[in-house]
Formats: C-alpha cells, sequence, structure tokens
C-alpha cells in the first residue's frame, strides 16, 4: 500500500481563491482607534504575508504601511468577502497548521480602520524577517539554484527537466525541502527527486547544471538523468519524489526529525516535468530549491497513501464527466494498520466543485479530515494536522469528490462544456489541466503510542 516517500514541501500561486463563509459580524469591543501598528500588521502578518512579500506568491507585496495603505480599499473588499486570504478548507470542519481564515472581529477591525482613514499610528510595526523571505519555512541553510527558463509572450504548456548537483563539506540531515519558483502564476507542478551518491564514488559534482526540455509531460529523459553514474560506475540512491509543487502549497518542516533524511556529502536534485505556461509576456523564471538541515537525527519515515487516480483505489462510479452535468464520485480504502496522518493533499483540476474526506473507523465513528465546499483549482495545499491524527487499523477512508462540467463553473475549460474524463498517456493518468483527475494522497507513519499529543506546529 505504501510507497516510501519523504514528503515536504514547497510554496504558492496565482491567480484567486475564493471561500465561502457569511460574514455575521456581530462583534464588540473593536478598538476605539484602530491603527496599522497595533491592530492591522499583525493580521497581516499571519494571514497575507506568506504570500504577499517581496517575490512571494501574490503580485504585489504588503510588507510596509504605505504599500498597504495603497491598497486599503481593495484589502478591505475582498477580506471582507473572504476571497483573500483563500483557504478552501471549512474551519468548521478540521483544523490545520497555518490555516488562514479570518475571524469575524478581524474583518470588522480591517473595515473600521479603512473607513477611519487607515492611519498608521505612532509606533512602526517591524515584520517577522520570514515575512519577507523567499521562503514560508525560515531562511533556507541551502539554496539550490536550476537553470532559468525563459517563457516568451504566446508560448503555450512548455515542460523541463533540471538537474543540480550539490557538494557539501560532509553529510547533514535535511529536514524540509521547499521549492520556490520566482514565476508562480507561470509554474504549475513540479515535482523532484535527490540522487544521493556514496561517499568515495568520487561523482563529478563539478559537472555543470542541465536542463532539457521536455518532449512532453511523460518524459523518458528522466531515466537518462536517474541514472547518472558516478566516476567509481556505481548508481546513486534516489528518493523519489523528495518534493512536489503545486499551486497554493506553502513550505512545511515537521519537528523532532519526524520526516527528517540523511543526504551524501555529494548530492543532485532532479527536477521532473517543471510545467510552465502558458505565457502571456516575455518572463525568466528562477526557480529554486531552499534546503532546510537539522542536527537531530532522522526519527519517523514517512510513506504516503494515494487514493483515486494513479492510486490504491478504484472511484466509483469511474471518473467520466459528461458536458452538461455534475457527477459525484467516491473513493474508499480500507487501511490496514494503525497509521498516524500528518499531512493530506486534495487534487482535482478545473471541473472540481467540492472535496470531502473522512474515515469511519470499526466501531462506526468518523474522522473528519478535509471538506472544501468550493473547490479552487488554484489553491491545492498541502495540509498538516495541527497534531498528528490517529487512524486506526481497520478504518475505511473515503473521499468524494464532485465536478461540474457545467458552463456555471468558471473555470471549465471547455465553452461549449465538453465530455472530459481522466487520460492515460504511457506513464500513468495524464497531468494536463484540461484532463481530470480525483487524488486524495495522505503523508503518514505507522501510529506510535503518545503519536496524538505530538504538535506539528513550528515552536
Ligand atoms: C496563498 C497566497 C495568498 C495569501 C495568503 C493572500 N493572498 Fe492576496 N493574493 C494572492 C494572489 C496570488 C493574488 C492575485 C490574484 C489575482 O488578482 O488574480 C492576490 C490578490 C490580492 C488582492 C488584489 C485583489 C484584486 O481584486 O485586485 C488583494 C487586495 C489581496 N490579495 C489582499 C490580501 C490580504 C489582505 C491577505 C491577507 C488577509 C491576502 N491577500 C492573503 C495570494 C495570496
Amino acid at each position: 500500500m505504501v510507497k516510501c516517500k519523504y514528503l515536504y514541501i514547497i510554496i504558492l500561486l496565482i491567480v484567486i481563491g475564493t471561500n465561502s463563509c457569511g460574514t455575521g459580524v456581530a462583534v464588540d469591543d473593536l478598538p476605539d482607534r484602530a491603527t496599522f501598528a497595533n491592530d492591522i500588521a499583525p493580521i497581516l502578518q499571519k494571514n497575507c504575508l506568506p504570500c504577499h512579500r517581496e517575490q512571494g506568491a501574490a503580485p504585489f507585496s504588503l510588507a510596509s504601511y504605505a504599500a498597504v495603505k495603497k491598497r486599503a480599499k481593495t484589502i478591505a473588499k475582498v477580506t471582507q468577502k473572504r476571497i483573500m486570504p483563500p483557504w478552501p478548507a471549512d474551519p468548521t470542519y478540521s483544523h490545520f497548521v497555518g490555516e488562514k481564515v479570518l475571524s469575524d472581529r478581524e474583518i470588522a477591525i480591517i473595515q473600521k480602520w479603512v473607513k477611519q482613514g487607515a492611519v498608521e499610528g505612532d509606533q512602526k510595526y517591524v515584520y517577522r524577517p520570514n515575512a519577507i523571505e523567499r521562503s514560508n519555512i525560515r531562511k533556507p541553510d541551502l539554496v539550490i539554484p536550476f537553470d532559468s527558463v525563459m517563457m516568451h509572450e504566446g508560448d503555450l504548456d512548455r515542460f523541463f527537466i533540471s538537474l543540480s548537483n550539490v557538494s557539501l563539506p560532509k553529510k547533514r540531515f535535511i529536514s524540509a525541502l521547499e521549492f520556490v519558483p520566482t514565476e508562480p502564476g507561470l509554474v504549475h507542478h513540479a515535482n523532484g527527486h535527490l540522487l544521493l551518491y556514496k561517499e568515495g564514488s568520487k561523482r563529478m559534482p563539478r559537472r555543470p547544471r542541465r536542463k532539457m526540455e521536455a518532449r512532453s509531460e511523460m518524459n523518458s529523459d528522466l531515466g537518462s538523468l536517474l541514472e547518472m553514474q558516478a566516476d567509481d560506475g556505481s548508481l546513486p540512491t534516489r528518493i523519489h519524489s523528495a518534493f512536489n509543487y503545486l499551486p497554493g502549497v506553502q513550505g512545511i518542516e515537521y519537528p523532532n526529525g519526524i520526516g527528517a533524511f540523511e543526504v551524501t556529502k555529494d548530492f543532485a536534485a532532479v527536477m521532473n516535468d517543471v510545467h510552465y505556461g502558458p505565457a502571456d509576456k516575455t518572463v525568466v523564471d528562477r526557480s529554486v530549491l531552499n534546503v532546510f538541515f537539522t542536527d537531530i537525527a532522522p526519527s519517523r519515515v514517512l510513506s504516503e497513501l494515494m487514493l483515486g487516480t494513479n492510486g490504491v483505489s478504484k472511484i466509483v462510479p469511474p471518473l467520466v464527466v459528461p458536458a452538461n452535468k455534475v457527477t459525484k464520485h467516491t473513493t474508499r480504502f480500507t487501511i490496514p494498520e494503525d497509521i498516524s496522518v500528518l499531512t493530506i493533499n486534495p487534487h482535482l483540476h478545473m471541473l472540481g466543485k467540492s472535496f470531502l474526506a473522512f474515515a469511519v473507523k470499526p466501531n462506526g465513528d468518523t474522522i473528519p479530515l478535509i471538506r472544501i465546499l468550493r473547490w479552487n483549482f488554484n489553491w491545492q495545499y498541502f495540509y498538516t494536522y495541527k497534531t498528528m491524527l490517529r487512524i486506526p487499523a481497520g478504518s475505511e477512508i473515503v473521499a468524494v469528490a464532485e465536478f461540474d462540467n457545467t458552463s456555471n463553473n468558471p473555470w471549465n475549460p471547455n465553452r461549449p462544456p465538453k465530455a472530459v474524463s481522466e487520460r492515460w498517456d504511457s506513464g500513468g493518468a495524464s497531468m494536463r489541466a484540461s484532463d481530470e483527475m480525483f487524488q486524495f494522497i495522505i503523508t503518514y507513519t505507522l501510529y506510535k503510542k503518545g503519536d496524538e499529543f505530538v504538535s506539528l506546529e513550528k515552536k
């Protein structure tokens, strides 16, 4: 059932997110006179700066009073409507690390502040440094550059593979990897592997970086990169899917050596199928991989369970969405052993309408996992539970997705709608955004007593 995997992470992305929820602003005890320094900046730091900072996923920074003041009215509007911050998961169903949902009170304070003229206040507010760096975790210990990619105005989808060699003074433990595109609006997904060269195998670490444009998304050239021999003829150890990137994904570093792993002095990072496009202006992307080291020895190995498309469980009825129809599909899997879930990732494409996942324990109790009432293709977070979530052996994990293939769906790529389904290439399901997918990915470790008390929040 498992595909062993160290899961990490990454960052964010594009276009606008929408959210549900009414805004019953029955709020008293608001400050008489709201100021930026006292009332507004702390809300923005937590909920907005992960994207609205230099080179973040959002198109502009909100990391200064001047920048915020300039957009005060729009900020009042998009927060009131809960368009920003984008957080598709229903906070009345389950909770996650880094949850970005403004309280009614916070929204009311923003409204009041803007109405009162958006004043700065007497003191200056100083943002925490990680709100202005190119990372959602902390300052990276190492930044691995990939070759830059120039997309020209009018380019359609293009796929690249790129390899970067790294030579460290000694072997290290890695606690997190975070893929960061500089043009997040253009990068649709990426999947990366590590190649570990054994000590003394004298890998040519000084061999330059290499980039290839892939002929299609399922690329055979990847094989030759993954088979990169060391000078002594030995093959490196591979860590598959060591890092992934999808729109909206943000970096996370698990505490206490959970999911950490060792890398050899000489290793390579291989970016597989970085999917760019389409471009409406000419830009250069300089994606990097942020690396975070730890001195804490790896403690728990993470595994991945994937339900649905390409996964362990079949989709019922099969994922075919006729034109002008709304359809509902379910996928189920019974887990044979006790597991502790860390992170989940629901994944659908443009026709997605809603997503629900829960586990039914052998005694019939339900464990809520996630509910997304209004699917939004642009925000596909990896959601991490605040504490490890135990699911006992024999529980059935159930995921239910709805797809809307009518013209009421603003994301529908076909006008008029036409039938859409999973489509299969030689290597598996197509990842083209115009085909559909229904996946539920669970990152877990085998349960140990006390796991339900292990916090996954940053200390
Ligand atoms: C996960 C990333 C992310 C977070 C968190 C986030 N934003 Fe955004 N925001 C974006 C992106 C991307 C856009 C550009 C979308 C677009 O306009 O197409 C955007 C657009 C905006 C806009 C322009 C909307 C318009 O119609 O012009 C405003 C204003 C805004 N965000 C404010 C905020 C505020 C305030 C917060 C926090 C309360 C916030 N955002 C949190 C990513 C984010």
